[in-house]
């Protein structure tokens, strides 16, 4: 008995033709982030026997020495997306200035923006890493200009599309154009995205915590409170017990809580006073954040709704706490409370 399979480009097509009506260059842009994302997965599997795995002696605008595959996965996603007239320009992690399409191709009304390869210390160690994209629309004002780095600088509420691959055991795909979140899997064999997850719900509630717990000491008071509390379990205030889970990779701890609840935090650090966070607004936290609301969730930097942030620049840094609703709101209390 063979069951009817959907595509992610018949997905897409069904899309265009509902009320809504998905641009034409938007289905284009996320099939070709998503070819460029199979390209990725390929690499990644091939780990020593490709000579993908390693690091190489320069660093990135982030301050992190780039492993090869961030190197590769930054430029896979750069020619793939350079020829196909559906984007003005791109931005990433990995590159310090704004990337415009050049003359020789037609340019489209997109803006893309991505962490190529997310989880970069999990690489050499064969454990789940990613992709992760974020799609807005250019400005109208600069319509017949060159893009500046202004005109990526625009609240994650505005996106269009946001999406992650996930190379782990399977190589997933999970996608919002802003009508809730749907995951594909890549049929290696026929090289296809298949639709696998529709409707992706992130529970309200959950027992599931996911946070750097060699960092307690730096954390502020509301954030140690919020974590007390947990590991005081069913005895303690929250009257429940809890259970961590920290891969470390962004994108797999994120899958984890979008399949079956959780609250993932990656909060301020005393260490660094003035930066907000380490994770990126632009690449990571916009949007994911757009997928767990969209699934259901919450998504805050402690404070503010993650989608409300005016961004100030491209490699802006941000608290991130996402996830169930009822623990993201909690946590969110406690920072507010303290203020
Ligand atoms: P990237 O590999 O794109 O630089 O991102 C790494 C991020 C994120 O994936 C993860 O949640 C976090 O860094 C892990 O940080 P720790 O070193 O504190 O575990
Ligand atoms: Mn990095
Ligand atoms: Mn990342
Ligand atoms: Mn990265």
């Amino acid at each position: 008995m063979s069951k009817k399979r959907t595509s992610l480009t018949q997905y897409l097509v069904e899309k265009q033709r509902t009320d809504k009506a998905l641009p034409a260059e938007l289905r284009l842009l996320i099939e070709i982030v998503s070819r460029a994302c199979k390209t990725i997965s390929h690499s990644v599997s091939k780990g020593a026997l490709g000579g993908v795995l390693g690091s190489l002696e320069q660093e990135n605008v982030q301050g992190e020495i780039q492993k090869k595959l961030d190197v590769i996965s930054n430029e896979v996603l750069l020619e793939a997306n350079e020829w196909g007239g559906h984007l003005a320009a791109m931005a990433s992690e990995e590159m310090e200035a704004i990337h415009r399409i050049p003359n020789r191709y037609p340019k489209g009304e997109y803006l893309l923006m991505y962490d190529p390869l997310d989880g970069s210390s999990n690489i050499d160690v064969n454990v789940s890493i990613g992709t992760i994209f974020s799609v807005l629309q250019a400005p109208p004002s600069a319509s017949g200009r060159d893009i500046t780095e202004e005109d990526f600088l625009q609240p994650g509420h505005t996106q269009v599309a946001a999406g992650y691959a996930i190379y782990g055991p399977q190589t997933m795909l999970v996608l919002t154009v802003g009508e809730g979140v749907v995951g594909f899997t890549l049929d290696r064999e026929m090289g296809s995205w298949v639709l696998t997850h529709e409707n992706m719900q992130i529970p309200e509630d959950t027992q599931e915590f996911a946070i750097n717990m060699s960092n307690v000491r730096h954390w502020a008071p509301p954030m140690k409170r919020y974590i007390d509390e947990c590991l005081a379990g069913k005895d303690g205030a929250r009257g429940k017990n809890f259970n961590m889970r920290w891969i470390a990779s962004m994108v797999a701890d994120v899958h984890r809580l979008m399949m079956r609840g959780g609250i993932f935090m990656y909060p301020w650090d005393a260490r660094e006073p003035n930066k907000p966070g380490k994770l990126r607004l632009m690449y990571e936290a916009n949007p994911m954040a757009m997928l767990v609301e969209q699934a259901g969730g919450m998504a805050t930097d402690g404070r503010r709704r993650i989608l409300d942030i005016e961004p100030k620049g491209m490699h802006e840094r941000v608290s991130v706490m996402l996830g169930s609703k009822n623990e993201v709101a909690r946590v969110t209390q406690y920072h507010l409370e303290a203020d």
